[in-house]
């Protein structure tokens, strides 16, 4: 129906504000602590294509404003516990989505075709890489690390280990953040690009000095820009044909029967293939290839290897045997044997992994077109992640991806593909062009539509900062921990958008006796959002000095009301027990020391387990 159509095109064409938005934990949006509303580098670590004024800043150990990264609060969060089934712990994702997603195609269409990726990315805290310039990080300044290429078809041959480490040693830098390494932007720059892709009538550029086409190019990013360390051609697709860093959480798509091939192709459960070549007159291997498949690779005298996903490793199951006989007992992990994918080892060896399981698949949330709102229910879109248990007992440094992904029925999302791109030569005409003259039937005046054919199917991303998963004290591995946290910033509704108010997340929880709470928010000091605050208000109207962000808790009698009750009346802490608390941290464990901290909240983070 054309009234259908119009909507449909007006909704995806607004598109000064599209986006997708994590508030818990606060995604940065590539923010890291702008005292403006504006965040001050889109490019800083990844690609959002979300407004310059979301995100939410990090968050700071002290009353001072961080200079050095060591002044940042890491949201830390306590891992499952051993047993399956038992102990869990549980983190609410939630995030805010612009155009729209999930419906009963049948019954109740939504005017877009979407799905949703949850990922994470870790490393261990202790044992984790060895050269600093691999280590996550948030960095201390909004800078994005450096990239030199490989400017040439000679240089991509000749290049020696040696040469290649200096590229990377004069571009990583200590203070900046780092999410994926350098490695994987180096080798997506110079891999060619799948070739199969449906790209529309945009013309992707080849221009990389090497003569081709590389992964950096796609149907949303024809210019190749660079986002810190991301590749755009992974960021784009999913389930991605290479492997990757992160690990699958959950996948919502817009239709459930979508699942099992969804949960089958997770990097998390399937082997994925790179082609691997030796430095020259070496047999150490390199980090990157020009090749993209098996018959290009071996023909070029590369080997074809599969890669696989995994949560740790498994360093005391020394053989391949050891490793499967493991998997017998139903109380232990699931191990896995092959060659971990972030094999930046200069010989490739198999080894025991902790395998993952498939992502969670379920239908995504229904939400409005082109309002950043809630679901049906009355909240914001939410996902309850039960975390991971590393099995090793090591404290992890991790990264949390949502990304949200719109294509509409004008073509078929899953069966246009190359063979759809326009082409002069051969006469074929992409299925969408950019702003087409329509005819409407009104003599000479076409109706001209605004459409962007490298939006028209289009990702949106956030990520969090850097988090923390602890393993559990001693004593706690089978008790419930359920976390609960500070979402949204201060400020108006105007000031903050399109982040949100403060609230609890969750902000309505049912526990049974002996469940922990998992209390932790952190402050920031330069949460001025001052200007430049771009097509949004600036100020963070609020009490307290100007450009902090502080939290407390305190008991109310009642819904309804909005004065908090004294001590002597409340019930919350009466019988409440502190079950641990992290450093420098409230360690008494009466009731009123309890409450006093909790309402007060002198220190700038709040980190305590307590039994209610
Ligand atoms: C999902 O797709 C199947 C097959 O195309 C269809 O029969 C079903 O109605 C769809 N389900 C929903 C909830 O839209
Ligand atoms: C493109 O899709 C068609 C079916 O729509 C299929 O026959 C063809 O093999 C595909 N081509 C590529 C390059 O994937
Ligand atoms: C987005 O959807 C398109 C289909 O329209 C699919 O090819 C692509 O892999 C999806 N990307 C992500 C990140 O989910
Ligand atoms: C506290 O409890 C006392 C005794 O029940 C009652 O008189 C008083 O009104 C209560 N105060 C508040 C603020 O709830």
């Amino acid at each position: 129906m054309p009234t259908t159509t119009l909507l449909l095109l007006l909704a995806l064409t607004s598109n000064c504000f599209a986006d997708i938005y994590l508030h818990n934990p606060r995604g940065s949006n590539n923010r890291l602590n702008e005292k403006s509303a504006n965040r001050r580098n889109a490019n800083r670590c990844f690609d959002s294509q979300n407004n310059n004024r979301g995100g939410y800043n990090v968050g700071d150990k002290t009353n001072q404003a961080f200079t050095a990264e060591t002044g940042q609060h890491r949201m830390r969060y306590f891992q499952s516990g051993p047993t399956s089934g038992r102990g869990k712990s549980t983190l609410l994702l939630e995030w805010t989505n612009q155009h729209g997603c999930g419906g009963n195609e049948d019954t109740d269409p939504h005017k877009v075709n979407c799905n949703l990726v949850m990922q994470y990315m870790c490393q261990p805290q202790q044992g984790g890489p060895a050269d600093d310039r691999d280590k996550l990080r948030n960095g201390a300044n909004t800078l994005r690390q450096d990239y030199s290429p490989l400017n040439n078809a000679r240089e991509l041959r000749t290049e020696t280990q040696q040469q290649k480490q200096n590229r990377k040693n004069g571009n990583v830098k200590s203070d900046r953040a780092l999410q994926e390494s350098w490695e994987w932007y180096d080798k997506c720059r110079i891999r060619q690009r799948n070739q199969g892709l449906f790209t529309a009538d945009q013309r992707l550029r080849t221009n990389n000095g090497l003569g081709y086409s590389a992964a950096i190019y796609t149907r949303q990013n024809p210019n190749g820009n660079r986002y810190g360390y991301e590749c755009p051609e992974e960021r784009d697709y999913y389930p991605y044909w290479h492997p990757t860093d992160w690990k699958d959480i959950a996948i919502m798509p817009f239709n459930t029967s979508l699942c099992n091939w969804y949960q089958s192709e997770s990097f998390n459960v399937k082997k994925q293939f790179e082609c691997i070549e030796n430095y020259p007159n070496s047999n150490n291997v390199r980090h990157r290839s020009r090749w993209n498949n098996e018959a290009d690779c071996q023909s070029n005298g590369g080997q074809w290897i599969g890669f696989t996903n995994y949560l740790e490793y498994a360093p005391q199951l020394t053989t391949e045997t050891a490793c499967n006989a493991a998997n017998g007992n139903a109380a232990s992990p699931r191990y896995i044997w092959g060659i971990p994918h972030d094999a930046l080892a200069t010989r490739l060896q198999s080894r025991c992994l902790v395998a993952l399981p498939a992502p969670d698949c379920v239908t995504a949330p229904w939400t409005r077109d082109n309002h950043l709102g809630n679901t049906r229910v009355g909240q914001a879109s939410r996902y309850l992640w039960t975390l991971p248990h590393f099995p090793s007992g090591k404290e992890h440094n991790c990264i949390i991806r949502i990304r949200y992904n719109i294509s509409t029925d004008d073509y078929d999302p899953f069966k246009t593909n190359s063979s759809h791109n326009e082409n002069r030569v051969l006469g074929i005409q992409s299925p969408v062009q950019q702003n087409p003259n329509i005819d409407i039937g009104a003599g000479n005046s076409p109706l001209r539509l605004a459409i962007n054919t490298a939006q028209y199917g289009r990702t949106f991303q956030d990520r969090s900062h850097v988090i923390k998963l602890m393993p559990r004290p001693a004593g706690l591995e089978s008790s419930t921990i359920h976390n609960i946290n500070v979402r949204g910033k201060r400020g108006n509704i105007v000031q903050t958008y399109p982040a949100v108010e403060y609230d609890f997340i969750p902000n309505d929880i049912k526990i049974k006796a002996n469940d922990l709470i998992h209390f932790q928010w952190a402050g920031s000091n330069t949460h001025n959002n001052g200007n430049p605050a771009g097509d949004g208000q600036a100020g963070d109207a609020g009490e307290g000095t100007r450009g902090t962000d502080r939290n407390n808790i305190a008991q109310i009698r009642d819904k309804m009301e909005n004065f908090p009750v004294p001590f002597e009346n409340s019930t919350l802490w009466k019988n409440a027990e502190l079950i641990w608390s992290g450093v420098g941290q409230p360690s008494s464990s009466s009731s009123e020391d309890i409450a006093v901290t909790m309402a007060s909240a002198e220190d700038l983070f709040m980190h305590v387990c307590l039994k209610i």
